[in-house]
């Protein structure tokens, strides 16, 4: 997925287009991702990423050279605070995760200054984040236990009515929900199907608890769906949900 939330996070940032000299707090950093788009894309104060997984800290801290970022070990329910708070709380890809997002927003609104920006972003997982989409569509009809792993139906939260409605509810003001959209485009189905082989992250995973004739029964069902382009490339859309409000 490395790839495309990097695609993601760029849009994301000129999408919220906070002015330069602004302190933000990216919550559920990962890699970093959003935080280099932050430093690359806008003149930041400083960037705080924070996440409680400390080996994703430990990649982003190698990989960032950029004096303005710091990464910190810690989640929601201990966010890092600074005097004054900050200018721009935002998550990218992580709200969903959280166990309790309304808590998470209240807490991303009270380390915020005055005036601040709250902002998340989500995949629309049960429509058009596609090459999902299309994944759980495929894998639904070889084994009905599959219905159970969806994004699309596990996390109700990534549609605009919830997400403005969480933001309503975490007394921000001049709420904004969005569609951003990416092309994620894959040279081939081997290129398509190749990271769902890799074990981590729900689909992944519900791959590798297939047997072998099931395994082989999706791939050929993807295979012979998934649209193809006269170079054979496979196109697809994979739209996000973005959200934002003030602190008012
Ligand atoms: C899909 S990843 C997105 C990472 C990154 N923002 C990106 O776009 O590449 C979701 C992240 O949320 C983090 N996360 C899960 N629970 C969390 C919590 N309670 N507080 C903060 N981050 C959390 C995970 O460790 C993971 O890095």
């Amino acid at each position: 997925m490395g790839r495309w939330s990097r695609c993601l996070a760029t849009q994301f940032v000129s999408w919220l287009c906070i002015p330069p000299g602004v302190h933000w707090l990216d919550v559920g950093c990962g890699t970093g991702s959003l935080a280099n788009a932050i430093c690359s894309h806008t003149e930041p104060a400083s960037v705080v990423g924070c996440d409680p997984a400390e080996p994703l800290i430990e990649f982003a801290r190698n990989r960032s050279r950029d004096a303005r970022v710091t990464f910190v070990a810690a989640g929601v329910g201990g966010l890092p605070r600074r005097p004054g708070g900050y200018g721009s709380v935002t998550s990218l890809l992580a709200l969903n995760f959280f166990p309790n997002c309304e808590a998470a927003v209240q807490e991303m609104r009270s380390v915020s200054a005055l005036q601040g920006t709250v902002s998340a972003c989500v995949w629309d997982y049960s429509d058009r984040m596609e090459f999902l989409r299309r994944f759980w569509d495929a894998a639904a009809t070889v084994d009905s236990t599959a219905r159970a792993l969806d994004e699309g139906k596990r996390f109700p939260i990534c549609h605009p009515d919830a997400l403005t409605r969480l933001f309503r509810s975490g007394r921000l003001v001049d709420i904004r929900c969005d569609a951003i959209k990416i092309l994620t485009t894959f040279s081939s189905f081997g290129d398509y199907w190749q990271p769902f082989l890799g074990g981590t992250g729900p689909a992944p995973s519900y791959v590798a608890s297939l047997d072998t004739n099931r395994r082989a029964i999706l791939s050929q069902k993807l295979d012979e769906t998934l649209p193809r382009g006269p170079d054979g490339t496979i196109v697809l859309t994979a739209r996000a949900w973005a959200v934002r409000g003030t602190v008012s």
